[in-house]
């Protein structure tokens, strides 16, 4: 056994430490803090540690409020009070763009907090082994089985709870169960097989006597690359959320925000850069079912939705009716072919939502090619390609006006943030 002190945290979740002068991580810690720790992992220029025993406990440590926690991979930070958690993953976020976006001064807007910032969760995916249900274990495959989660609302919960009954009905477990619960009230959910299944066992009748009255519909689906494929669907596959003045449709294949006490909050952010400027065309790439769109279009022009997924585009179609909205146009496609769709259009403003891997050299290349193109909206759950694209489109004339977090994912390592740019003339 060995003593580390916890410098800081990391992005990850981990604790940054020195044994011997070599960096150790350790999770599940707090800065300052004193640990016991055991060696995990040797690697030539750092090592993993696991945490043996508090030393030295930091005054923002609390007891988790999870006993599943450190086993059950899903949360990193449930042993710090929440409002430093929010203040350390500032810290990283600032760190990151300093160190990989080699970016010096951040004009940095002050975090927004979850309130409150448990039961937040209006969506998971929950892994399945035989009769086990839950989350995969920390740094494993293996499944932790889990009565309930103190990150999902009270509907995902009950759901939990039925679900035990209703998977033995089906001839083999599927892989995956993902569920979505609306602001609605209304859920949905998803069987992810391996291989496709002979017959459905259930109808919706009785899969609402075990996950909910308020259960539209299910689907069976088949695990294919790294996305499920719709096969079969009972009842309706749509839920809808309101958030402040806007309604959405959100079907079983599309995505929507996790955090359902931040949707508005983030939706009035961008809407207000909207507002401020009141751009004639706006272009908003990944678009979802027009989280955004929908609400630039009260102040812009035109706006034009990209978006991959067709159950999406169709959404997004959809929620452009029930919002009463006629300026907006959604067109299925890859972002990357965005000069196809703006190269006429010539939009003063661009939103970027993409997944973590940030945006595509062709798309940046893209992007940065529109002539009238003088602000980036770079909505981000990933700080480091968030970095390295600041910097890269910090070489193309565009400057970092403001950035900051916007916290999506308490009590997990995970960091979302609104970063504003502008083209320098
Ligand atoms: C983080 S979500 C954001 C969605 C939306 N802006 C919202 O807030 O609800 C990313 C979206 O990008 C879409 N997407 C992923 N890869 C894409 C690509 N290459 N081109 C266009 N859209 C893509 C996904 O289907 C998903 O809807």
């Amino acid at each position: 056994m060995m003593k580390v002190i916890i410098e800081k945290l990391v992005y990850g979740g981990k604790g940054l430490g020195r044994l011997d002068d070599k960096v150790c991580f350790v999770p599940y810690v707090l800065p300052s803090e004193e640990v016991e720790v055991r060696i995990t992992k040797e690697k030539k220029s750092f090592m993993e540690c696991e945490p043996v025993e508090v030393l030295k406990p930091s005054p923002d440590r609390v007891e988790p409020p999870c006993r599943y926690f450190t086993y059950c991979g899903g949360c990193d930070y449930l042993h710090i009070k929440y409002q430093k958690q929010v203040e350390i993953k500032n810290q990283i976020f600032t760190e990151t763009l300093e160190r990989l976006g080699k970016i010096k001064k951040i004009p940095l807007r002050e975090p927004v907090p979850s309130k409150p910032d448990l039961h937040y969760r209006n969506r998971v995916q929950l892994k399945v082994k035989r009769d086990k249900i839950g989350f995969f274990k920390r740094e494993s495959r293996e499944v932790v089985n889990i009565d309930s989660c103190l990150l999902l609302k009270e509907e995902l919960n009950y759901a939990l709870e039925g679900l035990r009954e209703v998977l033995p009905f089906f001839g083999f477990a599927p892989l995956e169960v993902h569920l979505h619960s609306s602001s609605e009230g209304q859920m949905t959910a998803r069987f992810i097989f391996r291989k496709p299944i002979r017959r459905i066992p259930l109808g919706l009748k009785h899969m609402r006597a075990f996950l909910g009255e308020y259960l539209e519909g299910f689907g069976i689906y088949v695990r294919e690359g790294a996305f499920p494929r719709r096969v079969s669907f009972v009842g309706s596959p749509f839920a809808y959320e309101v958030a402040g003045d806007y309604k959405f449709r959100v079907s079983a294949d599309s995505f929507f925000q996790v955090n359902r006490f931040q949707v508005e909050n983030l939706i009035n952010m961008v809407e207000e850069i909207i507002r401020e400027r009141q751009p004639s065309v706006v272009v908003d790439l990944y678009s979802g079912v027009g989280t955004f769109s929908i609400p630039a279009a009260k102040y812009a022009q035109k706006v034009y939705g990209v978006e991959i997924n067709p159950y999406a585009v169709q959404d997004a179609n959809h929620n452009r009716k029930i919002n009463g909205v006629k300026n907006v146009t959604f067109n299925q496609s890859p972002a990357s072919r965005v000069l196809e769709y703006t190269k006429k259009k010539n939009p003063e403003l661009i939103i970027v939502d993409p997944p973590r891997g940030g945006l595509d050299e062709e798309t940046i290349r893209a992007i940065s090619s529109i002539e009238n193109l003088k602000t980036i909206v770079y909505i981000s759950c990933n700080p480091s390609t968030l970095a390295r694209d600041i910097s890269i489109l910090g070489e193309k004339g565009f400057e970092l006006q403001s950035t900051g977090i916007i916290d999506m994912f308490p009590h997990t390592y995970h960091i979302e943030s609104l970063t504003l740019l502008e083209k320098l003339r």
